[in-house]
């Protein structure tokens, strides 16, 4: 078994609408029903041994909710990781036209989401960049990468990059390069993977191999890995899927995200589950290993990474 863990991950839960790709979806979508959710999701996960969760101020209500869970709830021994960059505009106006959530890499925005975030405090660990990529140029910013220092030194808070895209892999490399004061800056790297995008498997080995912590995202390819008739391309994969199911007793994500974990061996891998009988199925994966020939045949089923980057700019906010 290997020692990765799961976390979770509010991006579903903090907001009503999301870019996954829904076979079921919510009725009641006020912020109430949200609020509940997100607190029950919480207890649950908790209960079950989750101990890191995910958000970041572009998850609507992710960053509120986990605050007021954790004033309710002062456990000692949380992770929380949060992130700045993104910042959430659809305002829980369903059916928002346009792309719910901005980017600004800019040192104003660092230092205004700074100033909320903060207040995850103590239970806050990783402080990311919210996709980090070379065109906003954020790991060239020397005042941003100061005060990201700066805050590393003040809080010992470990200081990350989420990243995204077909050039993830590059943009891991460079971030992990960068030292201030002969210190590398970041020692976290949130990164997707999943069965159809493992490009970036060699260079998060070698992070792993260095003691640095690797976490995953979008380890169930934003809902694709189910069977879906909006993508029959994959229906070797199904059924792939399915068989393994069958034979470990498991739901078909369970078996998604012990691959990464059997192939990979992240330090933590996030579920992006909505409710707790999908956190639930997700944790299967922590019961069970998949073997050689398995993984070597599941491996088959990776894009180029053009092709996968291309279908997931394509997913609809729903
Ligand atoms: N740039 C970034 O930094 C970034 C980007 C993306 C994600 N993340 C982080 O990663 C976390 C997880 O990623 P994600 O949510 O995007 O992707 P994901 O885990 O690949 O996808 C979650 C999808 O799987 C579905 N699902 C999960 N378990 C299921 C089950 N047992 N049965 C049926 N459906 C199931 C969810 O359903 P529903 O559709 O019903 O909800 C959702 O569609 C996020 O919460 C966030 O913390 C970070």
């Amino acid at each position: 078994m290997s020692s990765t863990k799961i976390g979770l991950g509010l991006a579903a839960i903090g907001r009503p609408e999301y870019i996954n790709v829904r076979q079921v979806v919510d009725v009641d979508k006020s912020e109430q029903y949200y609020r509940d959710n997100a607190f029950k999701m919480l207890d649950f996960a908790y209960s079950r041994g989750i101990r890191h969760f995910d958000t970041a101020p572009s998850y609507g209500k992710g960053e509120e909710f986990l605050q007021q869970w954790y004033k309710e709830n002062p456990y000692d021994d949380l992770i929380f990781s949060t992130k700045w960059g993104y910042t959430y505009v659809a305002n829980w106006n369903l059916g928002y036209n346009g792309a719910h959530e901005i980017k600004e890499h800019s040192i104003h925005k660092l230092l205004e989401q700074w100033s909320v975030s903060k207040h995850l405090l103590p239970a806050l660990k990783v402080y990311q960049i919210h996709s980090a990529t070379f065109e906003s140029a954020v790991l060239e910013n020397a005042e941003v990468l100061q005060k990201l220092y700066e805050i590393k030194r003040k809080t010992g808070l470990k200081m990350g990059v989420s990243v995204s895209g077909e050039h993830q892999s590059e943009i891991i490399a460079c971030a992990s390069q960068i030292k201030i004061k002969e210190e590398p800056l970041f020692e976290s790297f949130q990164v997707t993977y999943n069965i159809l995008e493992t490009s970036s498997h060699d260079i998060l080995r070698s992070l792993i191999k260095a003691g640095k912590l690797v976490i995953i995202k979008e380890a169930l390819a934003n809902g694709r890995i189910f069977r879906n008739d909006g993508y029959k391309h994959y229906s070797d994969l199904y059924t792939e899927l399915n068989n393994l199911s069958e034979k470990y007793r498991v739901s078909v994500d369970a078996i998604a995200l012990r691959f990464i974990m059997d192939h990979l061996q992240p330090g933590v891998i996030l579920s992006g589950a909505s409710n707790t009988r999908q956190l639930s199925e997700n944790m299967q994966a922590l019961k069970f290993t998949l073997e050689n020939q398995e993984l070597i045949s599941l491996k088959q089923h990776k894009l180029n990474p053009d092709a996968y980057w291309n279908e997931r700019k394509h997913l609809q906010w729903n």
